[in-house]
């Protein structure tokens, strides 16, 4: 990952703790995910230092300090992201949130590959979808490293056959077609520019047509690509097609910069689920993970971890 725009950008610009994470989820992780992490937290003694890598907004670090509190543990707590993240700024607005999110040392730019923590100084390194989007062996060397003898590296870790793999596989599709193997917003941007033209200009009818013909190339383009989207994925071409609807029907003298935003956004979007889909492993890429595991001399578990029922990732614990 050379640039982090995309992530960066979705950091600072999503309110949501967490990624994957809609609605009341965006406040954290909840429910058997929560469960499962705070059985983690559970392992650890007064005054542990955990380190979240790949943290984002801080959801799991977040996790980690409800979770000493309640106990009175006294835990230090690091959050890690190659992106520039800034949680404190984001929730400038959630006094509750802020004062949970203070007590947090937030380290962006701070890639998992190269951590900036003293060796074995860390009594548990998490890692929720995060870790496998660095250089996997050596990220995991340096989580490893900050271990101190008998601590815990647990990661819940992208599966290729999960619901959410499979979902973002088919969201990757569709903007690859609109975003890369057409030129829909090339096309779009020609109709608005036809009709800020015709709003321009009422009493030359040549500008009415040309855009009539604009519009209908958008349209038949649109529809070419409707009709290689399965019924399943359709809820992504509808919402991209009613981000550039909106923008024709409520025609504005804005709407070319609205719409060149909402291509950087797509875009955007696109490189993320890219990553996403890098990350993630299948069971031959378990397979061959657990062989370099085995090789480096780790004690380790790799097992598929399900939640709610539902194939929901790798979970990879290594004790040092
Ligand atoms: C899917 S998000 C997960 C964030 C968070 N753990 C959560 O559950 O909400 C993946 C994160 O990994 C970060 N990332 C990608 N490559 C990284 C690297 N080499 N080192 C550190 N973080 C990285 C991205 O910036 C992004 O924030």
């Amino acid at each position: 990952m050379n640039s982090t725009l995309h992530w960066d950008s979705y950091w600072q610009g999503s309110i949501s703790l967490n990624s994957f994470g809609e609605g009341e989820a965006a406040q954290g992780y909840t429910g058997e995910l929560l469960t499962f992490w705070n059985s983690c937290f559970m392992q650890l003694p007064k005054n542990a230092t955990v380190v979240d890598v790949g943290t984002g907004n801080g959801a799991i670090a977040v996790a980690a300090r409800k979770y000493s509190d309640n106990q009175q543990l006294n835990y230090t707590i690091h959050g890690t992201d190659a992106a520039k993240i800034s949680p404190l700024q984001v929730f400038a607005a959630n006094p509750q949130l802020t004062a949970i999110l203070k007590t947090i040392e937030f380290y962006p730019e701070c890639r998992t590959e190269k951590l900036p923590f003293a060796d074995a100084t860390a009594d548990l390194v998490t890692s929720q979808f995060a870790f496998e989007y660095a250089e996997r062996e050596t990220a995991l060397a340096e989580c490893i490293r900050i271990l101190k003898p008998a601590g815990y590296f647990t990661a819940i870790m992208h599966h290729a056959d999960s619901e959410i793999a499979r979902d973002s596989a088919a969201g990757l599709a569709v903007l690859t077609a609109f975003l890369k193997d057409t030129s829909f917003f090339q096309h779009a941007r020609t109709l608005l520019t036809s009709m800020a033209e015709q709003a321009r200009r009422p009493d030359k009818p040549a500008l009415a047509q040309q855009t009539q013909r604009a519009n209908q190339t958008l349209l038949s383009l649109s529809q070419q690509i409707k009709l290689q989207v399965p019924a399943e994925s359709l809820h992504w071409y509808n919402d991209v097609m009613a981000r550039v609807a909106k923008l024709i029907l409520h025609f504005s003298a804005a709407g070319l910069v609205q719409l060149d935003a909402e291509q950087q956004g797509l875009s955007l979007f696109w490189q993320r689920l890219s990553d996403q889909k890098q990350a993630s492993l299948s069971a031959a890429g378990a397979e061959q993970f657990r062989q370099s595991l085995t090789a480096a001399g780790y004690a380790f578990e790799l097992t598929e971890i399900k939640i709610e029922n539902q194939l929901f990732g790798w979970l990879l614990q290594i004790q040092k």
